[in-house]
Formats: C-alpha cells, structure tokens, sequence
C-alpha cells in the first residue's frame, strides 16, 4: 500500500512539501494543491511557487489542475509536461462556494453531461496519464452509481475518493458504503482520502483491503511520521515534531515578513498541536500570538506537552475553534 500525501491549499505548499520529504518520508507521492487555469494562459509566479521543477526538485509531486475547460486543462497539461511531470490529477471535488458557483471543482458534479464532455475532449488529447480526485455526489448519495458509472468509461490512471457530498465539506462521518461501490465498478487504482487520522484508523482501513492504496491530509499534517510509521518505520517523537516545526519556520522566515510567517505558522501548529496532550486554552494562546516573542513562547509550552498514545488528527465539535 503506498501512502500519498493530500493536497490541502494554504499548507502544503513547496516548502512544507520538501521539508516534510527531508525530515519523515514513507510518502510515495505528494499532491500538489490545485492550479486553476486562467484565460490568459500564463502562469503567475504565485502559482510558479508552487508547481516550478525547482522549487519541488527531489521531491515526487503530482500536480493537480481545476478547471471546467477542457481546452485550459489541455494546455496546462502539455506546460506541465514541458516541466518534466509524467501525471496530471483533476480536482473534482473542491467544495468552496466561489468555486462551485462556477462550476469547478465539485461544481462539475452537478452536470453529468458536462462532465462527460470535458472528459471527451480532455482523453482524446491529454499529453499525460490523468487521475481524478472526487466527491462522492454534490447533494445527495444517489448520485454516486451513476457518477461511479460515468468514470468508468475513462482511463483514469487512478480514482482518488473524498467520499463527502459537497455539502459536508470536511466535517463529519465519511461514507464508506461508497468505497465498496467504488471498489465494484472501477477497475484502475483506488484510493480512498478522508479520516484517516492515525494509526489505528490506517490499520483499520486497511484491513478491509478496499483500496490500493491511501491519501493522507490532515491526519499526517498534524502527526508528520504518520506514513513513515504506517510503512512499518518508527513512530512520532516529541523532538520530531517541535525539530519539523522549526525547520519551517526557518524556511518560511527566510522567505516572508514576520506577519506572513506567523500567519502559516499558526495554521500549521494549530494541526501540529493536534498530536500532543495541549490543553484548549494553551492552543488558544497560541492562535492569538501576534508577534514573534508571544507566537514562540506558545509553541514552546504546546511542545513540552507529552504527545497523544495515537498522535494524529482530532476532529472538533462544530462550536470549537480548533481546524
Ligand atoms: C485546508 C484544506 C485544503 C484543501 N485543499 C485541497 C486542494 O487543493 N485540492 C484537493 O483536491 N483537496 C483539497 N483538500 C481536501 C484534502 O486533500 C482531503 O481530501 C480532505 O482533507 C480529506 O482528507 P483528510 O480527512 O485525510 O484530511 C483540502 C482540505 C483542507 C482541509
């Protein structure tokens, strides 16, 4: 089983990308956060920071494109192969309402026919093998057999499940009734991404033998060995994760203002402080941290707490502030 590790926009960016790659390992590939194509057909350097050959040398990337138009997503296709990429993801499953409103990302769900053409164009002519990374229905459950149904009919190198409707965003019980069907009626690699949180939920996945492999997001955000220790390596240590949060925010100072660092840095810790015993009110102090002084003193006290008997990611109650 290999381990992939899930794009999550905002974090995993190419610094995060490398220094994870550098310091823990046991991830097979990385996924790129998504590149949406513009009109004008050029890549600004926002997007360059994340995709460019040089900033994810030695690192195994999969770029991820969102796009409606088959004809952007071909020419990003054939940029991207330019780059030196062998594989291409299409994101079908963002569920942000600027994005859905426009019929990207999950929005494509909801027109099957749409769907179908944009896959026509995009398999007569894609320069790279293309995997696709979904939902499994934009508004109901029903809609899974025939959109199962309708990726059938495509050579998808591999068909990376987030089985959430559109309208449950991140929260919640995943349906994993769906992975079955999935399993069933597609006949490339699977790959199931949502709640894989720590170890016992890894193993326990993965004895069911459902799919190919798995995608790992906040769960190895918040416990970065997570992959090493599923592939058999050693588990999470407390100097790891304080040495990864440092090697960070090495990274990033050298790169942004203070503001802009503190900003990643919280949102990263916030996951990060999820593997240890911190209390509530330690995690708020750190969110409220503003300078450095204040930001570097709460995440000194968050690492001195013993780390959690399963290190990984917990899901909040829906009034809590935590991710
Ligand atoms: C903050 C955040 C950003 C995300 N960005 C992307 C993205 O750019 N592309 C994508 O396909 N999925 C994105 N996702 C979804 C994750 O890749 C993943 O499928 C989801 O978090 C479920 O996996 P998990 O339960 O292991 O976190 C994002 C999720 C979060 C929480």
């Amino acid at each position: 089983m290999e381990y992939l590790f899930a794009p999550m926009e905002g974090i995993t960016d190419a610094v995060f990308r490398r220094v994870h790659h550098r310091m823990f390992g046991g991830v097979s590939r990385y996924m790129i956060p998504f590149v949406s194509p513009t009109e004008d057909r050029r890549l600004p350097p926002r997007e360059m920071r994340s995709i460019s050959p040089e900033v994810n040398r030695g690192v195994p990337v999969v770029p991820q494109i969102l796009t409606k138009r088959p004809e952007l997503f071909l020419w990003l296709a054939q940029e991207l192969k330019d780059m030196g990429y062998t594989e291409l993801n299409l994101n079908t499953g963002c569920p942000s309402g600027t994005v859905t409103a426009k019929g990207k990302g999950a929005g494509m769900l909801t027109s099957p026919d749409g769907l179908r053409a944009f896959l026509d164009a995009v398999f007569s002519a894609a320069p790279l093998p293309v995997s696709i990374k979904t939902r499994v229905g934009f508004a109901s459950l029903d809609e899974w057999p025939a959109l199962v149904d309708l990726l059938a009919g495509y050579p998808f190198s591999g068909v990376i499940i987030h089985p959430r409707l559109r309208s449950e965003f991140y929260r919640g019980d995943v349906h994993m009734e769906c992975m079955s069907y999935a399993r069933e009626h597609l006949r490339c690699p699977l790959v199931l991404s949502g709640n894989l949180f720590d170890i016992p939920a890894i193993q326990h996945y993965a004895a069911l033998g459902l799919t190919e492999h798995v995608m790992l997001g906040r769960g190895i955000v918040s416990n970065p060995a997570l992959a090493r220790e599923a592939a058999g390596g050693p588990p999470l240590s407390p100097s790891e994760l304080s040495a990864f949060h440092d090697a960070l925010y090495r990274e990033y100072a050298s790169m942004y203002p203070v503001r802009i660092v503190l900003g990643k840095m919280r949102e990263i810790t916030k996951y990060l402080a999820c593997s240890t015993l911190a209390t509530e009110r330690q995690r708020r102090t750190m969110l409220k941290a503003h300078t450095e002084e204040a930001y570097l003193e709460a995440v000194q006290v968050l690492f001195s707490a013993p780390l959690r008997t399963y290190p990984g990611y917990m899901q909040a109650s829906p009034d809590h502030i935590w991710p």
